[in-house]
């Protein structure tokens, strides 16, 4: 399954809500992480996440209205429980999606959800250079607490270490 295609008339009128991944929803989740520069994961360990890691927290942001986007993928967030600390391993939202707070509302399910298991902080790895997400975290609580070199590839670059307190 391809990527939404429709371009609502009105960015703000479009609804979504945030809904458990399915195993249905991975092609899409891929196709997502392929089209938005995210460290390559791919379906199998999707799939290895949802079905095999009780840990992990894997969410989808799924269209309600306009009729255009229905029950379509929108956004996605990946990540996991490691003893107190709540892991991101990827999150994005479709392009033709953004600033509707969609990255910021994964964001938000997944850390509530992660109390529940006991997490009383949440940790990422974002490139040096995006900026974007760098902001959202900020704008969220996220604080900057160290910098792997080196840490990507393809391009290579640095990693900043964030984090977020419960
Ligand atoms: C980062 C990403 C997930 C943000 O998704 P989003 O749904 O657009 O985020 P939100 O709408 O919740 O943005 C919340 C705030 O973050 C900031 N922000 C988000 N994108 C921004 C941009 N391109 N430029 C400046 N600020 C930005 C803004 O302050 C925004 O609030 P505002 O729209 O009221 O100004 C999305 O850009 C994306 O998928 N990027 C590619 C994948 C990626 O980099 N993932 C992160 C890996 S660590």
């Amino acid at each position: 399954m391809s990527l939404v295609k429709a371009i609502p008339e009105d960015l703000h009128l479009v609804k979504y809500e945030i809904t458990q991944m399915m195993e249905s929803d991975l092609n899409d989740v891929v196709s997502l992480e392929e089209s938005t520069g995210l460290s390559r994961w791919g379906y199998e360990s999707y799939r290895q996440e949802l079905f095999n890691n009780p840990s992990s927290i894997m969410r989808t942001a799924r269209g309600i209205t306009p009729i255009s986007v229905y029950r379509k993928v929108l956004g996605f967030v990946a990540s996991r429980v490691i003893f107190d600390e709540l892991h991101i391993n990827n999150v994005a939202t479709d392009p033709t999606f953004r600033r509707i707070r969609i990255g910021t509302t994964l964001m938000e399910s997944v850390i509530k959800e992660s109390r529940i298991y006991g997490a009383r902080r949440c940790l990422l790895e974002v490139r040096a250079n995006n900026v974007s997400a760098q902001i959202l975290y900020k704008k969220m609580g996220f604080e900057m607490i160290g910098r792997r070199r080196d840490y990507y590839t393809m391009p290579t670059e640095d990693a900043l270490v964030m984090q977020f307190l419960y």
